[in-house]
């Protein structure tokens, strides 16, 4: 594996910074329509009536498309899908309102400043009834979710009250983490065009597949007529993995008016219709013995939901998995609000679980005047507590080791507000960062060409992470080619099928497909050259022969070669073609498949004004092999940034009198920038996990965010002494009880 793990400049990055990277929104269309979104402006009710006549009448006005007009759906517009590739949308099937921000008509208009101008003039009543948008009014009838996210609500090991008894020491502690938006570069994004009865979608999606078979559902119709391109992608980060409305309103709309229409989200309309990480509540209750081994732990977790479907932030997964407590009581409780569904967002249920127990672990180190590394080590779990399996592989040990070793954990001094430089305080915190390895069946084709290059493809997608470009590595590697003559294609949900790009899934289920279809090619090659008389490698043995850029070759005789482009010639001139199918084995019945890694954060904290700088943060990571060192790297990059800004940052201000979010925009929703961002030094430990998949490849698109917030949040209390326990910590919270 001479290419695997090579840090190979990203494939698609000179298209990206010439403008030449095609978005869903950029595709040129003949007699394209534009679309425009309206959405509500009450939280809950009816709308009493639609006045279109002004709108309908200015110049270049195709469609004003309300509840009174769209086409009727099957079964409402709700179709009966698993998640997360369909969730309840509002398709203008009737008169009520959910949420504010609620996609409540389209209007078409040859341009789009005509589509802006007569979204302006529509004129909507409501009659509004009351909303619940006070989420702390609203807990008590909060309720027990289904399944969330396929995995059990509550858990229960162990005697949580004998724990309890054993302790020494006790740790009861409420956190608390905002509501977030997304906030990708490119906003979502559809252009719609039907042929007849088929349906083709450019769409921002990490899902070209599930976005087909949602549409394909919602409208009846069988999904071979529903074709969704998305070859570039400007982030995801979870919005993008579902099908949200304005997919479906964008296919009406273009067939109600008998034109491609193209429909892009405004700024403010990402806060709302299309998913968000919803606000958790967390109760950690901890106890353990003098000499820091935990004897019970429980943690509650309360997130809110949207009024019509239920979905969960599931904070406790990494609570039960991650340290050998015996004794151990886990909940999730659900809370309904008016406000957007929420969704997967950059390691939903992680992140926020994860600030909750290594800020609670933090809190139960100083109980115990112990290190919080140390204790971490006093509680290592050899195995998985909650499964009672073996982890397929773990080194986190070593990622403790090497993290603490790089940042120079030593130097920490132990007391709160006992670093200092000048009028700076200076802290030191640290964090476990963990995330399942998840993977699914995927396919791919793998195609050797009459020039002998090779066009291999599978109907993945890119978010920016680098699919195209460690795919080619895969190919190019398994095949013997030069990658720079493979061309990779995925984004095409008639490309073989992959899953969608969320859950950290795609390298790892990807990949391994990849891999045997150009094996598989590779295999039909040599054997074309090896049977032809007239190859110069003919009669030489199988084990003799290899494939490189592009020649199959003796090992012994290097001299005998022949490149691929002369074998198929004289076979007849057609391609070699070999497609696989790839899905997990019984290694999830034997092992528990995770990832991990230590975080160690350093924060500058100004001793009058209490403002928070990141100086510094080290990661180590142990995510199995590295398929690619650079696009890797810039991946943890963005997700230990991401990590600063939940740290920092981020967070959605609700309204709660209108259910609107007053800062539904970059200037005012905050996200980290390059100055606000320090030293990052990351480190993988590199070794192939052994059963995961065929290549050792677990995902590594969310890893990096998680720990990362409570390691800072454990930083600040060390330099300050201030423990923030309420997502962002920002300086009036660090003011409003630090000592002089
Ligand atoms: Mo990721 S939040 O599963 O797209």
């Amino acid at each position: 594996m001479n290419l695997i793990g090579q840090p190979m400049d990203r494939i698609d990055g000179l298209l990206k910074v010439t403008g030449e990277a095609r978005y869903a929104a950029e595709f040129p269309e003949a007699r394209l329509a534009h679309a425009v979104l309206v959405t509500s402006t009450i939280a809950s009710g009816t709308i009493t009536s639609i006045d279109a006549s002004r709108a309908q009448a200015l110049p270049g006005v195709l469609l004003v498309m309300t509840h009174q007009n769209a086409p009727r759906l099957p079964n409402g517009g709700k179709p009966a899908l698993a998640p997360p590739a369909v969730r309840r949308l509002s398709l203008l099937q009737d008169n009520q309102v959910q949420y504010n921000n609620e996609p409540v008509a389209v209007v078409v208009a040859d341009t789009l400043e005509h589509a802006a101008d007569a979204a302006r003039q529509l004129r909507i009543t409501y009659q509004s009834s009351t909303a619940v948008l006070d989420f702390a009014q609203a807990k008590p009838n909060g309720h027990a979710p289904d399944k969330p996210q396929g995995r059990t609500t509550d858990t229960q090991r162990g005697s949580f009250e004998d724990g309890m008894r054993s302790g020494a020491v006790h740790i009861d502690a409420v956190y608390t983490t905002p509501i977030e938006h997304h906030n990708p570069m490119e906003p979502h994004a559809t252009m719609a065009r039907w042929d007849g009865p088929q349906l083709t979608l450019y769409d921002s999606t990490q899902g070209v597949s599930n976005a087909a078979q949602a549409v394909a559902k919602t409208f009846g119709m069988p999904v071979s007529d529903v074709r969704v391109i998305s070859p570039f992608i400007g982030g995801g980060f979870g919005c993008k993995g579902s099908s949200w409305s304005h997919v479906s309103l964008c296919a009406m709309a273009a067939k109600q008016t008998g034109r491609p229409v193209r429909l892009v989200l405004e700024r403010p309309q990402m806060f709302g219709p299309v998913g968000a990480r919803p606000h958790t509540e967390q109760h950690f209750t901890l106890a353990a013995r003098h000499d820091g081994t935990l004897t019970a732990m429980r943690h509650d977790s309360t997130s809110n939901t949207s009024v019509f479907e239920d979905w969960t932030e599931t904070c406790c997964m990494v609570t039960r998995m991650l340290y050998a407590v015996p004794n151990q009581i886990t909940t999730h409780r659900i809370v309904p609000m008016n406000l957007g569904t929420p969704t997967f967002m950059r390691a939903p249920g992680e992140t926020t679980g994860s600030f909750a127990l290594e800020s609670a672990m933090d809190e139960l180190a100083v109980a115990l005047k112990m290190d919080p590394l140390a204790l971490r080590l006093k509680n290592y779990a050899e195995a998985d507590p909650q499964e009672n399996k073996p982890w397929s592989s773990k080194s986190l040990r070593e990622c403790y080791q090497i993290g603490a070793e790089k940042f120079g954990w030593s130097r920490r001094t132990g007391a709160p507000r006992s670093m200092r430089d000048g009028n700076t305080l200076i802290g030191m915190g640290m964090a476990t960062a963990t995330y399942p390895a998840n993977r699914s069946e995927a396919a791919a084709i793998a195609r050797i060409l009459p020039d002998g290059s090779a066009m291999v493809a599978s109907g993945t997608q890119d978010l920016g992470t680098g699919t195209y470009t460690v795919m080619t590595q895969v190919a190019a590697d398994a095949l013997g080619f030069a990658p720079e003559n493979i061309h990779f294609a995925l984004g095409d949900s008639s490309l073989p099928k992959a899953p969608g790009s969320g859950g950290s899934q795609s390298a790892a289920s990807v990949s391994p497909a990849v891999r045997e279809a150009a094996n598989a090619a590779r295999s039909q090659l040599i054997a074309l050259a090896l049977a032809d008389v007239a190859s110069p490698v003919h009669g030489i043995a199988l084990d003799d022969i290899t494939v490189e850029n592009g020649w199959v070759v003796s090992r012994s005789q290097p001299a005998k070669r022949d490149p691929a482009a002369a074998i198929i010639a004289r076979s007849g001139g057609k391609p070699i073609e070999a497609t696989a199918t790839v899905k997990p084995g019984d290694e999830r019945q034997k092992y528990s498949l995770h990832s991990f890694g230590a975080v160690f954060a350093e924060v500058h904290v100004d001793a009058d004004l209490g403002t928070i700088r990141v100086a510094r943060v080290v990661g180590v990571y142990d995510v199995g092999r590295v398929l690619n060192q650079k696009t890797a790297r810039s991946q943890l990059m963005g997700g230990i940034v991401w990590g600063v800004g939940a740290a920092l940052q981020e967070e959605t201000s609700l309204d709660t009198r209108y259910g609107r979010f007053v800062n539904a925009n970059l200037a005012e929703y905050h996200v980290p920038v390059n100055a606000d961002i320090g030293s990052l030094d990351i480190t993988f430990i590199d070794r192939p996990d052994p059963y995961v998949n065929s290549l050792g490849v677990r995902g590594i698109g969310e890893i990096g965010i998680t720990g990362v917030p409570a390691a800072i949040a454990n930083a600040v209390y060390h330099a300050t002494g201030v423990r923030v326990r309420d997502l962002p910590v920002t300086l009036d919270k660090v003011m409003g009880t630090m000592r002089a």
